[in-house]
């Protein structure tokens, strides 16, 4: 089951990534200590291996299930200034995001979440859209929050996050289910 490759909401153009975001990926977000501290990974340090690891997400893009990440751009505009993935498994759809610093606080995340949730429900085999985010990340909970996901509990030392500590931590579990 696959979600779209493109799709638009009010303000944003969310599309498959390709090899030649690479530039704006680091400029936006990727490289940044701020952007990715939460994150799975380190920021990097040059845009090749940035290019390597976009050519892959879009490479995912032929599989039926599993992870499938997107570019965001404003509309008008083909240069991703985040990106946003969606995982389906096993009647689930999972998120995780990310969007440069310089267009927090505008509400991008939510626009491009909510479409994501709303597509992941409306699908017959998927009954649960959930995500997840560190306990002191409170700027993603209430993206969370504001996409109308339901906040169910804590998993307690869930995930790494490298650029913190190697030690897994505790993370809210938000969801929305039909
Ligand atoms: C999390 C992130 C996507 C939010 O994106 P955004 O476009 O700024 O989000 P929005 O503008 O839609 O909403 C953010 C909300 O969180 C609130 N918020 C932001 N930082 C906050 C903080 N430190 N404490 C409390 N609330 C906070 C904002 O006030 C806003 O809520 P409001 O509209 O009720 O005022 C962005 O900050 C980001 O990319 N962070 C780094 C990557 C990351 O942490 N990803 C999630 C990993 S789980």
């Amino acid at each position: 089951m696959k979600p779209p490759e493109t799709f638009s909401t009010d303000r944003l153009l969310v599309r498959k990534p390709r090899r030649d975001d690479a530039a704006a990926a680091f400029a936006a977000f990727a490289s940044d200590p701020e952007a990715t501290r939460y994150l799975t990974w380190k920021p990097y340090t040059a845009v090749e291996p940035v290019a390597d690891f976009l050519q892959a997400r879009a490479d995912e893009w032929e599989q039926e299930d599993g992870l499938f990440a997107y570019m965001i751009c404003l509309r008008g505009t083909d240069t991703p200034i985040g990106s946003i993935g969606i995982t389906i498994a096993d009647g689930k759809a999972v998120f995780g995001y990310v969007l440069g610093r310089a267009h927090w606080g505008q509400g991008y995340m939510v626009e491009a979440l909510r479409y994501l949730i709303a597509w992941s429900l409306a699908q017959p085999k998927i009954f649960r859209a959930w995500a997840f985010c560190n306990v002191e990340n409170p700027g993603s909970a209430r993206v969370m929050e504001k996409a109308g996901m339901v906040r169910e509990g804590i998993f307690r030392r869930y995930h790494v996050a490298p650029n913190i500590s190697p030690e897994p931590r505790d993370c809210f579990v938000y969801a929305k289910v039909r």
